[in-house]
């Protein structure tokens, strides 16, 4: 298959994983912020970065579009470490200003300069390709959005990621922040983030303005089902979404996800949308993070596919990976129900090779 694109990662969230007992705006200040204050040493950076792209091509993954710090120095380490491996991959920095900690906060002024400086830097070096990233309206002052509005407007062809509708209590407190917006999406419609190239991570709390604003400026609602779990965020609407003709990305959300895998990623969403009496069926599934979220990133050309001419990022896979997994194969049906079996029972073990650019460097990076 074409290698597994993952549109929504923290890279600076490795050591974050399995971090218990909290919900959401708990978790960002007693775990993740004081993580993230670390990513202003280089060579940490450098360090996590490399195993960011090792673990991800283990676990099959050839894209992924990752969040880094506010400190320009992590957005240096992930190119340097996705460069040496070829990996077409995306990123930015991280925008936040209020709200967070003090280690942790630019300013808009430093938001506007240093993206400025790393997106001329990387856009379009090799495979990497920028993601103008401003984290959430509750770190963004109004000022820092309007900010990245004039990014977006400077750099039409570089991304941009955020999150929206994640829990109850994160919409309560920003709304509280922003008093002059008429919902959520409404802060990012109005400071000119969406669009064809938005990322908005989680989507879950949705009003029916809002859905209809994200299929109508054609923005990509990424789900995050590991992360919506682990966290206790709530259940993707991907119904809703699909049926007002909104695009949609799914992807891990390392830390707040609990797995690397996208295979585990697809057995989580499955059970998310049993829980909405949705039934996601194994062939839209295997699309969904392959092509589908190439689609999501404009990409399908080059990426998500195995057509000639394009750039040759493979998964080579195996169904019957692990004994368990071999005796189901025993009974498989037909190719939906061995992709079903794959999705339900597969993990990095299922992986046999990854292929980046044409080259097999799975085996290569385990070893090192
Ligand atoms: N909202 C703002 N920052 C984050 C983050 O790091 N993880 C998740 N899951 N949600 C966020
Ligand atoms: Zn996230």
């Amino acid at each position: 298959m074409p290698g597994f694109i993952d549109p929504h990662i923290h890279f600076p969230q490795m050591q974050v994983i399995a971090s218990f007992g909290t919900r959401l705006i708990e978790w960002l200040n007693t775990y993740t912020f004081p993580e993230e204050s670390r990513f202003a040493d280089k060579a940490h950076a450098d360090r996590i970065a490399g195993l960011l792209c090792d673990t991800l091509i283990a676990h099959g993954t050839t894209t992924a579009v990752a969040y880094c710090t506010s400190h320009p120095q992590s957005v240096d380490a992930f190119f340097e470490a996705a460069g040496v491996r070829n990996m077409r991959m995306i990123g930015g920095k991280v925008l936040m200003d209020r709200n967070a900690i003090p280690a942790l906060h630019d300013t808009p002024q430093r938001a506007h300069d240093e993206t400025l400086a790393l997106a001329a830097k990387w856009h379009g070096t090799g495979r990497a390709l920028y993601c103008i990233t401003p984290r959430f309206a509750i770190t963004s002052s109004p000022e820092q959005l309007e900010v990245a509005g004039s990014l977006a407007k400077a750099l039409p062809d570089c991304y941009i990621q955020t999150h929206l509708g994640e829990t109850p209590e994160e919409i309560a407190y920003t709304m509280s922040l922003h008093t002059d917006d008429i919902d959520y999406t409404g802060i990012y419609e109005r400071h000119g983030l969406l669009g064809r190239k938005t990322l908005l991570g989680h989507c879950i709390h949705l009003t029916s303005r809002e859905v209809d604003v994200i299929a109508g400026t054609g923005s990509v609602a990424v789900s995050c089902p590991t992360s919506n779990l682990f966290l206790g965020s709530g259940l993707f609407p991907r119904g809703r979404l699909l049926e007002a003709g909104a695009r949609i990305g799914l992807a891990t959300d390392i830390g707040g996800g609990t797995s690397y895998s996208m295979l585990r990623t697809l057995d989580e969403f499955y059970k998310v949308l049993q829980l909405n009496r949705e039934v996601h069926d194994p062939l839209s599934a295997m699309f969904q993070i392959t092509r589908g979220n190439a689609e999501s990133l404009g990409l399908e050309g080059r990426i998500g596919t195995l057509e000639p001419g394009s750039e040759a990022d493979i998964v080579v896979l195996n169904a019957a990976a692990t004994p368990e997994a071999a005796l189901r194969m025993e009974r498989a049906r037909d190719l939906p129900d061995e992709l079903f079996i794959l999705q339900t029972l597969g993990d990095d073990r299922a992986i046999v090779e990854t292929y980046v650019a044409g080259i097999p460097i799975r085996t290569l990076s385990r070893s090192t």
